[in-house]
Order: structure tokens, then sequence, then C-alpha cells
């Protein structure tokens, strides 16, 4: 099979895929990239309209519209003279530009090291978290957000400030593109652990492995939950009861004021039932 004339977008020197399949790879003949231009793990079987990666990309492409469509309507909420959490994560990287471009005069706090550093090369005032005790108002992302709100946050590794900025805030934002609404929530939920007595913590836990990440900025190795969830509240006070477990990525929902979403190019507010 060979896709004669489609265009793979992420070849940025427009290999035309059907070209390519005729001329490049020979060990596996349905594969319609030659292996020097691959940037991207294909598929072993050719996707019938173009090489697998173009369905992927797509997805990608609307998922990204997706969270700079939420990310650019949280950024409406922000005022002059607020203090802002701004948390971690790839929707939160098209939150920071829409709120620089705003040029409010604001003060930050970063959930985390890449945060500050993005928020400050735009110009954004962003102040230590040890000396702020409130905030107006913390937006972020979530891995997954729940019906009921409860939201799994941590993929990234930064639930444990994420938490307490969301907590320092009056108004706590989630943003997100649709694919993270979950019907309910799944494993894995992000831990923060302390190396202190590590593996006693990791008995205690049972169902959990160690992420290959580095420490946190504050020192504790990043790990993954992945037993069963039931219902979090329970899961969540267990967690919390384990001795060295320093954070866990589960969210409550009266931590959430709102979400964002983003559909398709639209941003849709969700909020919560009070
Ligand atoms: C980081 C987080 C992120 O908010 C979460 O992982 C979502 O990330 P992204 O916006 O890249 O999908 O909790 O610790």
């Amino acid at each position: 099979m060979t896709n004669r004339g489609l265009w793979c977008p992420l070849h940025n020197d427009g290999v035309n895929l059907g070209d390519a399949a005729i001329k490049g790879d020979t060990t596996n003949p349905g594969l319609s990239c030659p292996p020097s231009r691959r940037r991207f793990s294909h598929p072993r079987t050719p996707h019938p309209r173009g090489c697998g990666v173009l369905p992927r990309y797509r997805a990608r492409m609307s998922q990204d519209t997706e969270k700079k469509v939420a990310a650019e309507a949280a950024a409406l909420l922000v005022e002059d003279g607020m203090r802002v959490g701004l948390g971690t994560g790839s929707t939160v990287a098209f939150l920071l530009p829409a709120i620089a471009a705003r040029k409010l005069d604001i003060r930050c706090v970063a959930t985390s090291v890449q945060t500050e550093e993005a928020a400050r090369a735009l110009g954004l005032t962003v102040e230590n978290a040890a000396e702020v005790d409130r905030l107006d108002l913390a937006i972020d992302g979530a891995d997954q957000i729940a019906p009921d709100f409860w939201l799994v946050k941590g993929g990234g590794a930064a639930h444990t400030r994420e938490k307490i900025v969301a907590a320092m805030a009056e108004r706590f934002v989630v943003i997100a593109d649709s694919s993270k609404l979950v019907p309910r929530l799944h494993a894995p939920i992000p831990l923060e652990l302390l190396q202190f007595g590590l593996q006693s913590t990791l008995r205690l836990l049972q169902s959990v492995t160690l992420r290959d990440v580095p420490p946190s900025p504050d020192g504790n190795v990043i790990a993954d939950y992945s037993g069963a969830i039931g219902g979090p509240d329970a899961l969540e006070a267990w967690l919390s009861s384990v001795p060295g477990v320093v954070a866990h990525g589960l969210f409550q929902p009266a931590l959430v004021a709102e979400v964002i979403v983003g559909r398709g190019k639209k941003a849709e507010s969700l909020k919560r039932a009070f």
C-alpha cells in the first residue's frame, strides 16, 4: 500500500508521504515515512489515509487549541491589583502569555520553577510564596476532572505546591482541554514522598511506582499510586494518613471554584453546584 500525495505536517522539510513510502523504508514497506525523517514513533501498520502520525498530530493540535482557548478565557478573569497563583503544565504555558499581554499591575506566585522562569521572562512579577498569605485567584491545569469536580493533578510533579497555591486563593480556577473530563477518577494518582523512611512508606502504600524524574523542588520523591480508587474521599483520607506521604494529587471539589474547559474553539465554564 502506498499513500501517494499525502502530506505529513510533522515533517517541516515537506516530505510527501506517498513519495517517502516509495523511496524510503524498505524494512517495512507499509510504513510511509523514511526512518531518517521520523521524529515520532510510527505505528507498524500505516494509517489508511496517511503515515499514522497525521491522526495523532491532528488530535494534539486540537487539544492544544482547546488548552489555548481555556487559558485565554481564564486570563480575562485577572484584574488590576490582583495577586495571582500560576499553575504548572502545558495548559498554563498558554495562560502566561495571555496574562502578560494584558499588561496589568499584578503580583504572582508560581507553583514551579519552570512557571516562575517563564512568567518572569514575560515580564510578570513573581513573589516568594513563603511571604504571601492569600491570593485573589489561582489558575492551573489538571490531569483528570470528574463530574463532581474531584481533580487529579501532578502529572507534572508539581501537585504539592499546586495544592498549597490553590488553597491560598480566594478563587481556584481549573483550565483544561476536553480530554481531561472523565466519568470517574482513575489511577495513577501522583504522590510526593519524603525520602526519609521511603522503603517503609512504599511498603505501606503497596501499589506505587517511583517516577523516573528528578526530586521535587522541595527535595522529595515523586511516585504514582496505581491501586484501586474506590471513593476519592476514602482514598484521600487514607493517602493523607500514610506517614511519609507529603502530598497526593487528589484535589477536593471544595477547592475548585470553576473549571474552564476548551471544547473545539470555544471555552465553556463549569461551576460546581454549592
Ligand atoms: C502539574 C499538573 C498539571 O496541571 C497537569 O499535569 C496538567 O498538565 P497539562 O496542562 O500539561 O495537561 O498538575 O503538576
